[in-house]
C-alpha cells in the first residue's frame, strides 16, 4: 500500500489504542500508575528559636521552622495524609566544629525535635539524617584531614553515634546521606547492639554528586568551604556503580535504598527497581522543585501539572516513596 486511503485503513485497522483512551472512566481503568499520599515523604528543615518561619529564598513556600511552628506543620502534614515527614537541622555557626561534635549532641536541635515530634504527633514516621555537612565548619559530610581529604573510617564512626543519638530520640528511621563506605552495616550493628531492633534504615544508597542540591545548601547555609563533594557522592555517568552501591547497602541492612535526585536519574531508579524487593525510594531534591517553582513563578509552566507528571514517572520508574518539598501540595491536590 504506497497511498493512505481513510476507508482501507479502517478495514485494515484491528487494533485501535486510542479505544481505550476514549474517556476519562476508560482512562483510569487502564491507568497503569498511581501516586498516592501514603507514597509521600516530607522534607522540613528545623531551626533554634521560637516563633521563626524564614522563607527559603531559592525554594519558594519551603521554610525554616523553629521548633514550636515545625510542630503545627507536623501536625497539619500528617492531618493531611502524609505518613513521614524527614528532618534536617539548621545548625547555628557557632556549634559547628571540624568534628561535627553537634551531631550526637543527646539535647542536640534534632534529638529534640525528634522527642517534641514524638509526643505532639506520635503516630507520623520520623527520618532522621545522618551526615555531617549541617555540623561541620568546612560542609563536607565526613572529617577531613589537614590536606582536606575525606576519611572514611573516622566519619563513619561519628555516624554511628549520631545514628544512635537519633534513635534513642525516637526516631522511627535513620537515613545515612552521607555516602561513605560501610556506614549501613556499622550503622545496624550499633542500633542492634544497643537495643534499637526496629529502628531501620533508609540508605542514600545511589546518591550523585549533583548541581540539584544548590538550594537545599542555601537552606542549611552548607555548602562546602572548599573543594566538592566528587570523591564520595557518585559520578553523574554512572549506572552499574549504583547497582553495586545498592547491592551493598542492601547485604549490609538497609530496609529502604534511595536514588537521588530523582528526575535526571530515572533510569537509575528503574535499573534498582529491578534488582531488589526492598522499597524503593527516590529524593525529589530542593533543585528539581526551584525549577518548577520558578517556572511557575513566571506563569511559563502549569504548576500542579507538572508537579503530578514529574512524581508520577518517579512512581512509573519504579520509586514505592518519594521525598518531596512538594509533600503538601500534593496531598491536598489529591485529597
Ligand atoms: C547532605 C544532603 C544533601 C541533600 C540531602 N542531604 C546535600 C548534599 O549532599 O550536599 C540534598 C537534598 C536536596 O537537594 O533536596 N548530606
Amino acid at each position: 500500500m504506497t497511498s493512505i486511503n481513510s476507508s482501507v485503513v479502517t478495514d485494515v485497522l484491528r487494533y485501535r489504542p486510542r479505544r481505550l483512551r476514549r474517556t476519562e472512566t476508560l482512562r483510569r481503568m487502564v491507568r497503569e500508575t498511581s501516586l498516592s499520599v501514603n507514597d509521600l515523604i516530607y522534607p522540613m528543615f528545623v531551626t533554634e528559636g521560637e516563633g521563626q518561619k524564614v522563607e527559603i529564598a531559592s525554594m519558594p513556600d519551603c521554610y525554616r521552622y523553629s521548633l514550636d511552628l515545625l510542630l503545627q506543620e507536623v501536625q497539619q502534614a500528617f492531618d493531611l495524609g502524609i505518613m513521614a515527614i524527614a528532618l534536617f537541622p539548621v545548625i547555628p555557626e557557632d556549634q559547628k566544629d571540624d568534628m561535627g561534635t553537634e551531631s550526637y549532641n543527646p539535647n542536640g536541635l534534632i534529638q529534640r525535635t525528634v522527642k517534641a515530634i514524638k509526643q505532639t504527633v506520635p503516630e507520623i514516621v520520623v527520618i532522621t539524617d545522618v551526615a555531617l555537612d549541617p555540623f561541620t565548619t568546612h560542609g563536607h559530610d565526613g572529617l577531613i584531614d589537614e590536606q582536606g581529604t575525606i576519611l572514611n573510617d573516622p566519619t563513619v564512626e561519628v555516624l554511628v553515634k549520631m545514628a544512635v543519638s537519633q534513635a534513642a530520640a525516637g526516631a522511627s528511621f535513620v537515613a545515612p546521606s552521607d555516602m561513605m563506605d560501610g556506614r549501613v552495616g556499622a550503622i545496624r550493628q550499633a542500633l542492634d547492639a544497643q537495643g534499637y531492633i526496629d529502628v531501620g534504615i533508609l540508605a542514600y544508597s545511589a546518591k550523585y554528586a549533583s548541581a540539584y542540591y544548590g538550594p537545599f545548601r542555601d537552606a542549611l547555609d552548607s555548602t562546602p568551604k572548599f573543594g566538592d563533594k566528587n570523591t564520595y557522592q557518585m559520578d553523574a555517568a554512572n549506572t552499574k556503580e549504583a547497582l553495586k552501591e545498592v547491592a551493598l547497602d542492601i547485604a549490609e541492612g538497609a530496609d529502604i535504598v534511595m536514588v537521588k535526585p530523582a528526575l535526571a536519574y530515572l533510569d537509575i531508579i528503574h535499573r534498582v527497581r529491578n534488582t531488589t524487593q526492598l522499597p524503593v525510594a527516590a529524593y525529589n531534591v530542593s533543585g528539581e522543585y526551584a525549577m518548577i517553582k520558578a517556572a511557575a513563578q513566571m506563569g511559563w509552566i502549569d504548576e500542579k501539572k507538572v508537579i503530578l507528571e514529574s512524581l508520577t514517572s518517579m512512581k512509573r520508574a519504579g520509586a514505592d516513596l518519594i521525598l518531596t518539598y512538594f509533600a503538601k501540595e500534593v496531598a491536598l491536590i489529591l485529597s
